[in-house]
């Protein structure tokens, strides 16, 4: 897939203050000289502050770190995690459409995003709060089909599922990821049947209660000054 930058770009980027001492402190890990291995980490921040990549921010991280622009382009049209488009100020559904996945519903799942955002990926729903696009795996295979949403995955999902969490999304709410069909982890939908003599003794696996407890799957970094959330939006 060609990866080009969004026609229309906003005339300039900052990192807010906070975001800004975060990158300095990152750029210092590295020795003298070597201020380019941290371009990664940096251009993700700007991700996250804006909700994609802009060109502005990537050529202010390429001047940040002293690279030519043409260097912080080449990373940040080569990796898929960078979004180059303007995604939904709500939430932006990665829909893995790798073989297992497609085996297991992928397909519906993508009707389900045409139907309720955008007839086409890297498109915005018609009031800006979603967008989605497909995916190579996501590495849960055993738990497909699933969707990535912001920094969480939502599993075993069905047509029905998934167009529930997207209405909860719409809503203001934050859907609590993992299984969607009540597995722990990626037992049997059946149940364990191995180790079944040491039952977890937890309600819900790490990553769950990790996301629970954060509570912040669609929430951005250091938002923008002046950037005021949208009708809905957690933040
Ligand atoms: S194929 Fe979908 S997570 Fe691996």
């Amino acid at each position: 897939m060609l990866r080009r930058l969004h026609p229309d770009q906003p005339g300039s980027f900052a990192f807010s203050a906070d975001n800004r001492a975060w990158a300095e402190a990152q750029i210092a890990k590295y020795p003298e000289g070597r201020q380019a291995s941290a371009i990664i980490p940096l251009l993700w921040r700007a991700q996250e502050q804006e909700g994609w990549l802009t060109r502005p921010a990537i050529e202010a991280v390429a001047d940040m770190l002293g690279m030519a622009h043409i260097r912080a382009l080449e990373v940040a049209t080569f990796y898929f995690m960078f979004q180059l488009s303007p995604v939904g100020s709500v939430a932006h559904v990665q829909v893995c459409g790798t073989t297992p996945c497609m085996l297991c519903g992928s397909e519906a799942l993508i009707g389900v995003c045409r139907d309720k955002i955008a007839r086409e990926p890297h498109r915005l729903s018609e009031d800006g709060r979603f967008s989605w696009e497909e995916v190579e795996c996501l590495g849960a295979c055993s738990n497909a089909p699933m969707v990535q949403i912001g920094k969480d995955y939502y599993e075993d999902l069905t047509p029905e599922s998934f167009a529930g969490l997207l209405d909860a999304f719409a809503a203001g709410e934050v859907p609590l990821p993992g299984s969607q069909a009540g597995r722990f982890a990626s037992e049997p939908i059946g149940g364990a049947t191995t180790l079944a003599e040491t039952p977890a003794t937890e309600s819900r696996n790490a990553a769950v209660a990790l996301a629970a407890e954060n509570g912040d799957t669609i929430a951005r970094i250091g938002r923008a000054p002046g950037r005021a959330a949208d009708p809905g939006e957690t933040i």
